[in-house]
């Protein structure tokens, strides 16, 4: 028998109530994700920032309204998605998440996967590739290609931050951004 889905507002409790790691002890407040809970799209990023710390809402910085402005390219709004990250509490100072933290921190985003159930997963960067696709390919390789994770079609896109320290990395982000458009249009047409 198949596990049965957790609903979100459970996993949102547990996450808050969450002290696994010591992230627990600088966050302000936890940042589950938000969004349509009955997504098509699940876009999957790193970690809260400061903005999201504060805000408790994820993609609220700069990066976060460069985020709106791809998902308009792709024919998107944020209440089409779901928008959710690899770790639910601020890494200080924005550092990389570590290994131990993606472990204990990733079984929230497991579930809310398996709650949300989309149909395309939208990681962002290195570190949500990494997770969702089990790869230690890179997301300079992968970005634009379309990958599957079990019943999930997975579309790897450099994050938006990157965008905003390297401009050379806006045009592939527009580009796959444009292709997304493109597949959930070509999804659509072979359901109709
Ligand atoms: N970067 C992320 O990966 N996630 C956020 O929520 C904000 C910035």
């Amino acid at each position: 028998m198949p596990k049965p889905h957790i609903p979100l507002e459970e996993i949102r409790a547990q996450v808050e109530g969450c002290h696994k790691c010591p992230l627990a002890d600088g966050r302000t407040q936890t940042v589950f994700g938000a969004g349509n809970p009955k997504a098509r799209v699940l876009i999957v990023g790193e970690a809260p920032g400061k903005n999201e710390d504060l805000q408790g809402v994820p993609f609220v910085g700069k990066a976060g309204q460069y985020l709106n402005e791809l998902l308009a390219i792709a024919g998107l709004e944020r209440d089409d998605v779901f928008i959710a990250n690899v770790l639910k509490c601020r890494p200080p100072g924005n550092r990389d998440p570590r290994p131990e933290e993606i472990e204990l921190c990733t079984p929230y985003l497991r579930e809310q996967t398996r709650t949300i159930d989309p149909e395309f997963i939208v990681t962002l960067g290195n570190f949500s590739t990494k997770f969702i696709l089990k790869t230690e390919i890179g997301i300079t390789r992968l970005h634009g290609t379309l990958q599957r994770a079990g019943k999930f079609k997975v579309f790897p896109i450099f994050h938006p931050a990157a965008a905003i320290y390297d401009g050379s990395k806006r045009e592939a982000l527009e580009n796959d951004f444009a292709t997304l458009g493109e597949l959930l249009r070509a999804s659509d047409a072979a359901q109709a």
